[in-house]
């Protein structure tokens, strides 16, 4: 069997789990989904800083629907690999009447996500529903309205394409998952 690629960011290695090219095939048909379900409506996004900027930035190219976009920060790790369940947010946008889709990288227990729909929903938006490249379906604690999923995983640490481990490997193309040996 070929090596599969591998990568060393601080102290841990982890190996190749999603390529890039399937990460685009993936991309391209949310995209194209998104803009067939909302059709004739006008959307307003919000991409959730940092880790989703990669994928937002690919799968907005794919949406041929009028939209808005944008950004809000959110951060809710204690430590570099487990969710402090207390999330932090640095300003709340405006939706009022909007039909908002948040893009996000991943979703693991959904608490940041389910604290930000709240939120938003204090502001009596149109519609709110969300849009995460990964999901890790086993590690959910709370219900959200995940409604548009690139990938479901297993409760594995991945990186790249967006997402960090103690804020390095952001830059990666694929997505790699922490090397269990
Ligand atoms: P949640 O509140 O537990 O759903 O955590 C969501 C946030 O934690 C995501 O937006 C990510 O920024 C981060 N996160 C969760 N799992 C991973 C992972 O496997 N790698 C990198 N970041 C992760
Ligand atoms: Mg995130």
């Amino acid at each position: 069997m070929p090596e599969r690629k591998k990568v060393k960011l601080k102290d841990k290695e982890f190996v190749i789990y999603i390529d890039q090219e399937r990460i685009a095939n993936r991309v391209s048909e949310l995209g194209e989904q998104i803009s067939r379900d909302c059709l004739g409506i006008e959307i307003h996004i919000i991409i959730v800083l940092k880790g989703a900027m990669m994928f937002a930035s690919d799968l907005l190219k794919r949406i041929n629907v009028p939209c808005t976009i944008e950004t809000m920060q959110a951060s809710s790790y204690g430590d570099a690999m487990h969710s402090s369940g207390e999330v932090h947010l640095a300003q709340i946008p405006n939706v009022t009447s909007k039909h908002v889709i948040l893009v996000e990288d991943i979703v693991d227990t959904a608490q940041t996500m389910s604290s930000i729909v709240d939120l938003l929903h204090k502001q009596n938006p149109a519609s709110v529903v969300v849009a995460s490249l990964l999901s890790k379906p086993e590690m959910h604690k709370v219900k959200i309205p995940l409604r548009y999923v690139g990938f479901e995983i297993p409760p594995d640490f991945v990186v790249g394409y967006g997402m960090d481990y103690a804020e390095y490997g952001r830059n990666l193309p694929d997505i790699y998952v922490l090397d269990q040996q």
